[in-house]
């Protein structure tokens, strides 16, 4: 019989499948400053070599790939397998010949151990229901000295894209995750990242939160674009109508804080860590 949490990771990888392609259009770009900082925080070097947990469409892998250039080398793995193609289609549009996409679940890499030298996890740790076993298993992998760099969502009223559409599906008893669903809020609160980071074994960790706005222009075109996202899609599958129509309209009010000129500029604030292996 399938656990709960198995059950959850099977409706979460066809989830990530279905909306693999929307997502590289609407959220890669939004994401690659994140990723820099990243990938600058994790002090990447030419000639190493590096995993890319959650890598999605393959990022940050792809970015690192250029930064290792061709004496290293960038191993992405994820459990999406229209993700991984995506990921592959992307690495040879850009001509990028030292990066390989695997599919694997990020609980039980199919690696063997001290192989990296750094690895990166960019918004992925969140969504897994045993996030602790994912760490250790990056540990394993990483060489002696080698670094994981990860960035996880903040806290829910920082992360205010994703944090105002819960907050109103919760307001009119909508929001209906999948059973067994992690809370992807919970490494935002203050030293979370970094004491998961500690129990998995890594020393030396260094944090920042970091801010990003997302710009719209206007309610209907953000809630457009998230009701792709499993989340919202997932919780609107079954409404009325009319309470479709009403927790929209309260997303939009809530938003107008928001309104700078002729656009909605609106706050993300995500946490990225760095550890050291012993
Ligand atoms: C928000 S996307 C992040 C993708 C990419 N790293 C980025 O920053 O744009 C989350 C990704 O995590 C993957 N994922 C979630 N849980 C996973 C697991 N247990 N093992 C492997 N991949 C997982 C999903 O398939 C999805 O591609």
């Amino acid at each position: 019989m399938r656990t709960k949490a198995e059950a959850y990771k099977r409706t979460e990888q066809q989830a990530w499948d279905s909306f693999s392609r929307r997502y590289t259009k609407i959220a890669l770009p939004e994401f690659q400053p994140y990723g820099d900082r990243l990938v600058q925080m994790a002090s990447l070097r030419r000639g190493m070599w590096v995993l890319d947990v959650a890598t999605g469409p393959g990022e940050p892998a792809l970015t690192a790939a250029r930064r290792v250039g061709l004496r290293g080398l960038v191993l992405g793995i994820d459990f999406s397998p229209a993700m991984l193609r995506t990921a592959a289609s992307r690495a040879r549009q850009s001509g990028i010949r030292n990066v390989q996409f695997r599919h694997m679940d990020a609980e039980h890499l199919k690696l063997p151990g001290m192989m990296f030298e750094r690895v990166f996890c960019r918004f992925g740790l969140m969504l897994m229901p045993n996030a602790q076993k994912a760490l250790r298993e990056t540990y394993r992998v990483l060489v002696p000295g080698g670094r994981v760099a990860v960035a996880v969502w903040s806290a829910q009223s920082k992360v205010n894209t994703l944090g105002i559409v819960r907050e109103v599906l919760v307001r009119h008893r909508a929001f209906t995750p999948p059973p067994g669903a992690p809370d992807f809020f919970r490494f935002g609160k203050a030293g979370a990242i970094e004491r998961a980071l500690k129990t998995a074994g890594f020393r030396d960790i260094q944090s920042r939160r970091m801010t990003i706005e997302w710009v719209f222009a206007d309610a209907n075109n953000f809630w457009n674009s998230m009701k792709q996202g499993p989340s919202l899609k997932r919780s609107l599958v079954g409404l009325s109508p009319a309470l479709r129509r009403t927790i929209k309209e309260e997303v939009a009010r809530r938003l107008e804080r928001f309104r700078r000129g002729n656009a909605l500029r609106i706050p993300n604030e995500a946490v990225l860590a760095v550890g050291r292996k012993r």
